[in-house]
């Protein structure tokens, strides 16, 4: 029988219903201690902050708090939901590219500790609002490094829309020159995220190479930096394709590289910081559907299934890959290759392109692995699909920490014009 931390999947189907998003709680736990674990030097003080735009919802971010991580946002929704929590804002890092005043001025009042400037505007914007505020800032810097990941995920190109160029050290300087005058804003590092599902270390050691050498460049030039955050982007496993490099292994190159460079250059750093998302959640998550209708055409045995692009939008935006299997029946053999198709009005909405299962039938539960980060996150009302709900499981226990939108509200903030 197909259980997830001890729980029966069909269970979990009818008690909630479908779609589902299930996320294994003590795998989540799991990975968080390994990061906070491994991410842990002798020599350098270190932060593990998650990246909460994986999945971003209360009961993760108290998750992160047990275990003394800093929390990334990237948006007013994003920044209000943590606030919403024990969270303590000063752990917080407000990253993004085009912040709005409003956000700004929110962040500031909420005690966010920690804003990640990416351009000359932002820090302008900044710097009018500040007032006595104290805060800490980290100038996200583009090393123009590209990790080998999909085109429409590595962020880090000449051109991309984050972050200072390398290229351009003098607006880096200057906008940090401008901040430190105020008195209140404390440059304390730069910032670098070179894109995703990275599974290659070598580009981790290639950045921070280029990090240390450019934080000695800023010291030298008057600008104290003593802090680098290196983003996230560890891989996750999706399918058998996947190859990510285990996280001890990751850290462990990550961190003796930095010594080794903090000792080439002066020992100026003392905090590295990495921002894992995908690698905390992206396994521990897998999404129940309902088998709807079966269709055969000359090449394909389609599946239908009660969500789609709408719960999961990664294979028709990257044409990334899952691997699923039918609940209570993973022992039976295989009866074809299914095309795993969801319910939207959209050619593209194709879950899965090529999956060996077992006979399928209308009424099977379709468990979809691997849909932790960028799932629930990526969601859309496209067809007016209500979100699904989100249940957490942990031993033999299962609670809903998200619970599944109705019509009305969807419908809530829709108005209408007095019938007469
Ligand atoms: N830090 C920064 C500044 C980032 O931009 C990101 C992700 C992360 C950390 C976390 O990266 P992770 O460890 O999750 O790879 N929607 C895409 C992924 C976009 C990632 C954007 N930035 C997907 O579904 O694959």
């Amino acid at each position: 029988m197909s259980e997830i931390s001890g729980v029966r999947v069909r269970e979990l189907a009818e008690q909630f219903g479908t779609p589902l998003y299930v996320y294994d709680e003590s795998a989540m736990r799991k990975q968080l201690q390994t990061f906070t674990d491994s991410f842990q030097s002798n020599v350098l003080d270190t932060r593990v902050i998650y990246a909460s735009k994986a999945f971003n919802c209360k009961a993760m971010i108290e998750l992160v708090r047990e275990y003394g991580c800093g929390l990334d946002v990237v948006s007013g929704g994003e920044l209000y939901t943590a606030l919403k929590t024990d969270f303590n804002p000063a752990h917080i890092y407000f990253h993004g590219n085009n912040k709005t005043p409003t956000e700004i001025r929110m962040a500031l009042d909420g005690g966010v500790g920690t804003f990640v400037i990416d351009n000359e505007m932002e820090a302008a914007e900044l710097l009018k609002q500040i007032k006595n505020t104290e805060t800490d800032v980290f100038l996200r810097i583009n090393p123009g490094i590209e990790a080998h990941t999909h085109q429409y995920i590595v962020t880090a190109h000449v051109d991309s829309k984050f972050g200072f160029s390398l290229l351009e050290k003098d607006v880096i300087t200057e906008t940090a020159r401008k901040l430190q005058a105020s008195g209140t804003i404390h440059v304390r590092g730069i910032h670098a995220h070179i894109g995703s599902q990275i599974f290659d270390k070598q580009a981790y050691v290639e950045l921070v190479r280029k990090m240390f050498a450019f934080a000695k460049e800023l010291n030298d030039l008057n600008v104290p930096v003593s802090e680098i955050n290196l983003g996230g982007g560890f891989g996750a496993y999706y399918t058998a394709e996947d190859h990510p490099v285990p996280v001890q292994e990751v850290c462990e190159t990550i961190l003796r590289t930095c010594e080794e460079e903090n000792e080439k250059n002066g020992g100026i750093i003392r905090r590295i910081l990495i921002e894992p998302g995908r690698s905390i959640v992206a396994e521990a998550g897998s999404t129940l559907y309902t088998v709807g209708y079966l269709k055969k055409t000359p090449n394909k045995h389609y599946v239908f299934v009660d969500g789609g692009m709408s719960d999961n939008i990664r294979p028709a935006l990257y044409q990334a890959k899952y691997d699923a299997y039918v609940a209570d029946r993973e022992n039976e053999p295989v009866f074809t290759d299914y095309t795993v198709a969801g319910k939207c009005c959209e050619s593209g909405d194709i879950l899965i392109e090529s999956i060996p299962l077992p006979e399928v039938h209308t009424g099977d539960i379709l468990v979809v692995k691997t849909t932790g980060a960028y799932g629930y996150s990526m969601a859309s009302h496209y067809n007016k699909l209500p979100f699904p709900a989100v249940v957490f499981v942990k031993d033999g226990k299962a609670r809903e920490v998200i619970e599944r939108e109705s019509y009305e509200h969807m419908t809530a903030l829709e108005k209408q014009e007095e019938r007469s």
